[in-house]
């Protein structure tokens, strides 16, 4: 896949705001750290929910299965000042969530907007049964059920929804 071969990021150096999207094992961690690590600070909202869970309950381990939709408000909360306070401060960002669909974008995109800073999206648009085969060897698999609802739910992003640069790679 092209992830691999050289490519160019040019257009996004400096970009305020560069949100990384795919299904949870196409690679978008592994990405981030190769190709956007320089110059960068990164938010993820996975390691958000599992500080929050693992704290607040003496250490007892996150998993999937504890997910709870009441805890993600605390997440969205906790996430959105991250980014707010690093932008606050001048940084660039890399968002290196899932964001899988317009609606899971959307309140990046606002946010960027409402702050006045540049977003940008880059998505990797990797085969659901190569995350599955990259999911089965990783260090923490996700249930393959999550990354066969999410690849169900996939919209592949548009400059229409407010990003100056968008990059699919597949
Ligand atoms: N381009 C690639 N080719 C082969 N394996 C990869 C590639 N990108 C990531 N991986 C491997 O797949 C697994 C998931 O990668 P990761 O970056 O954690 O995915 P994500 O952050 O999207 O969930 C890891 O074990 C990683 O080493
Ligand atoms: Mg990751």
């Amino acid at each position: 896949m092209n992830t691999e071969k050289r490519i160019s990021l040019a257009a996004f150096d400096s970009i305020d705001i560069v949100m990384l999207g795919g299904l949870p094992a196409c690679g978008k961690s592994r990405f981030a750290t190769t190709h956007l690590k320089q110059g960068r600070m990164r938010v993820n909202r996975k390691e958000i929910r599992r500080m929050l869970y693992e704290m607040t309950r003496f250490g007892e381990p996150w998993s999937d299965e504890v997910f709870s939709y009441s805890d993600e408000y605390l997440v969205s909360h906790v996430e959105r000042r991250i980014i707010e306070h690093l932008l606050e401060n001048r940084h660039r960002i890399v968002i290196d969530n899932t964001s899988i669909n317009r609606d899971a974008r959307l309140s990046h995109i606002r946010l960027a907007k409402s702050m006045n800073k540049s977003i940008g999206m880059i998505f990797l648009d990797v085969p659901a049964k190569i995350c599955l085969e990259r999911n089965e060897k990783a260090d923490q698999p996700v249930p393959e059920s999550l990354i066969a609802n999410l690849a169900a739910a996939m919209e592949l992003p548009d400059r229409s929804e407010g990003f100056r640069e968008v990059l699919i790679l597949s």
